[in-house]
């Protein structure tokens, strides 16, 4: 599958499992698809759908979207921007990003919005405790390159076409909002943010939103699909035995990247928990007799050997470590 790259950059992106989330919606009926944790949208643009509901806690993420939706933002005008600026990014060495930084906090404005999210350290979304946006500059003054500016214009082109033929209403809302709108008939994609990360201004969560993410997709009787995550080498997700444990449960092996460094590549469970079967789910219970028992929690088919990382005893497992992400 050829995925739609969006153009704005998030650490919790999930581009390399859109393949794995399309091929399980492929067979299910809906009306309408929802996310309540649009992110940077790569799954929405690529799921088939006739219709969505795409919804986040974060101001400029919504802002963009719907700039490209009014046609406020089109690529033409992402070049011209991105290669003005980018010049000015060369001329100073790089000091222009942090003016370009504090001109976005104060004024809001999305190209603002895309030309941080492209030139700052790692691709990050951080935001600071009165919501400005703190990631530091990438290190890369000649960062708007002409190649790099195309394929940003390209991905936005691209986006921009999917909005204008679909059915898309983007809503800044908090998830509790978009859990009071479902319907029966909808599917819900969650992807929250993970408990247990580093707290950000527009992406925090407790335990208490897991249990009314949990009441809130329950109630509106939708079908839905989670992500989150199993296992890594350190420890078990406990709340998908305990909050999530009446779901079905899919799984695939991920690496994630710690820093630069080749070496830090860890290996992760992805999970799908669903109230309804995927094509290669199976039962909690199931899954929790097969960490019990020590035997294989890939319900996918494994690509390659499964991962040395994570083929470790239950009590190992359990030892405390860093949570992913
Ligand atoms: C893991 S990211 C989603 C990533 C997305 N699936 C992607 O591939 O780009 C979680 C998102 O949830 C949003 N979020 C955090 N807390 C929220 C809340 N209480 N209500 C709505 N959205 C929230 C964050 O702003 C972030 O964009």
């Amino acid at each position: 599958m050829k995925v739609l790259v969006p153009p704005i950059k998030s650490q919790g992106i999930k581009t390399k499992l859109v393949d794995w989330i399309s091929t399980n919606v492929e067979t299910i009926e809906f009306d309408r698809w929802v996310e309540p944790f649009l992110g940077t949208g790569v799954v929405a643009f690529n799921v088939k759908h006739k219709k969505a509901l795409l919804c986040d806690s974060n101001p400029h993420l919504i802002a963009f979207y719907k700039a490209l939706q009014s046609k406020e933002i089109t690529s033409y005008l992402v070049r011209e921007f991105l290669t003005v600026e980018g010049e000015k990014l060369l001329k100073s060495n790089g000091d222009y990003y942090y003016e370009v930084r504090n001109r976005f906090n104060s004024e809001r404005n999305p190209l603002d919005f895309l030309f941080l999210s492209r030139s700052c350290f790692n691709g990050m979304m951080r935001f600071n405790r009165k919501g400005g946006f703190n990631v530091p500059f990438c290190r890369k003054p000649q960062r708007f390159a002409k190649a790099l500016v195309t394929k940003i214009t390209n991905q936005v082109e691209n986006i921009a076409q999917k909005i204008s033929i679909g059915d898309y209403t983007f809503k800044n809302q908090d998830f509790m909002e978009t859990m009071k709108e479902l319907k029966s008939k909808d599917l819900v994609y969650s992807d929250p943010p993970y408990i247990g990360r580093h707290v950000d201004y527009f992406d925090s969560w407790s335990e208490e939103d897991e249990l009314n993410l949990n009441c809130g997709l329950i109630n509106s009787k939708a079908k839905f699909i989670l992500s989150t995550w199993l296992s890594n080498k350190y420890r078990t997700n406990e709340y998908v035995f305990s909050v999530w444990k009446e779901c079905f449960i899919s799984t695939k092996e991920h690496f994630y990247h710690l820093g630069a460094n080749e070496k830090n590549r860890n290996a992760i469970y992805e999970a799908l928990l669903s109230n309804i079967e995927l094509k290669d789910s199976i039962s909690n219970s199931e899954m929790k007799q097969r960490i019990e028992l020590n035997k294989s929690r890939l319900t996918t088919p494994v690509k390659f050997a499964e991962p040395a990382q994570l083929i470790l005893p239950f009590e190992q497992q359990q030892a405390s470590g860093p949570s992913p992400k």
